[in-house]
């Protein structure tokens, strides 16, 4: 079953998400496209990939969003035409969007697909293959699988490492840990999850396939502060421990309390651990 994601999460993530991205990836990614290059963004939720990335790329551009869920696709579609509204671009609605901007065209398509079998989705006819915050949900084999249909250049922001820090300390952390990391590895549709092991397999499999690989660090960084933020990330992490440590339940309610009180007072700060992830094709620019 396709794991569901809410279009308010994905929102409340997004400067987080934006912050932390990696820039000099995102350059030498951008270095090994064609001209006029077609981008697949593979689920794309709510488009926010597209918003950071498709600036920096400036020229004429194509992008298709890919993703199980209708309502996302639509709501990327709303939030990117409201973006580039503020931008001062041209926005056409068309059978999805487009942005006459400075810098060019931006076409933007969306097309709702399961994406646990990558063969029919034709992955190989784009310029470039990006994702945020997917990898992470889907199984050693099904990289091995985009591996062996991408031709171009490959992006992949945000996979979770496991490198995470709460300050100050509790004495459950450990505890909540153990129950988050078990979930991070259960099937979310793809097979049991590469969870926080994402760059390994990453790459070995696009190294198998004749790509260079580089990855680079992209922690959130959530100040004590961010009331919403880390509301949102104390509760997904009591939820998901106590989904696996029924027995520990007192423990991870005790907690939850106990962490949602330090946001209350502005003393909880929280560094989530990501990798960014490239693969460039040996022949190409960049790579
Ligand atoms: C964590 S969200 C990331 C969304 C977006 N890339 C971002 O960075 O905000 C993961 C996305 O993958 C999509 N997804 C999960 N499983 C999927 C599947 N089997 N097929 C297609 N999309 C899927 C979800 O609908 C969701 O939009």
């Amino acid at each position: 079953m396709t794991e569901t994601f809410d279009a308010g999460w994905l929102d409340l993530r997004e400067p987080f998400d934006a912050a932390a991205r990696h820039p000099g990836l995102a350059e030498r990614f951008i270095a090994a496209l064609p001209p006029q290059p077609v981008i697949m963004d593979l689920g794309a939720g709510g488009g926010s990939l597209f918003r950071w990335l498709a600036p920096r790329i400036g020229g004429d551009q194509a992008w298709l969003l890919v993703d199980a869920d209708a309502g996302l696709l639509e709501h990327a579609l709303n939030v990117t035409a409201a973006w580039g509204a503020a931008q001062g671009f041209a926005v056409r609605a068309t059978s999805g969007l487009m942005l006459r901007t400075p810098g060019g065209i931006w076409r933007i398509g969306a097309k709702v697909a399961d994406l646990a079998d990558v063969a029919p989705l034709d992955i190989g006819a784009a310029d470039g293959v990006v994702c945020s915050a997917l990898l992470d949900l889907v199984s050693p084999n099904w990289i091995t699988a985009l591996a062996g249909e991408v031709t171009g250049p490959v992006l992949a922001c945000l996979n979770v490492d496991g490198h995470d820090m709460m300050l100050p300390r509790h004495a459950a952390d450990r505890t909540i840990t153990t129950g988050f990391r078990r979930d991070q590895s259960r099937n979310k549709g793809f097979g049991p999850s590469v969870g926080r092991h994402a760059e390994g397999f990453f790459q070995a499999a696009f190294a198998d396939e004749g790509f260079a690989v580089s990855t680079a660090a992209s922690p959130w960084h959530i100040p004590a502060g961010a009331a919403q933020m880390l509301s949102a990330l104390v509760d997904g992490h009591a939820t998901a421990a106590a989904r696996w440590m029924p027995s520990s339940r007192g423990t991870i309610t005790a907690w939850r309390k106990s962490r949602l009180r330090q946001i209350a007072i502005g003393r909880l700060a929280m560094r989530i651990g990501h990798r960014d992830l490239l693969a460039v094709p040996l022949d190409a620019h960049g790579g």
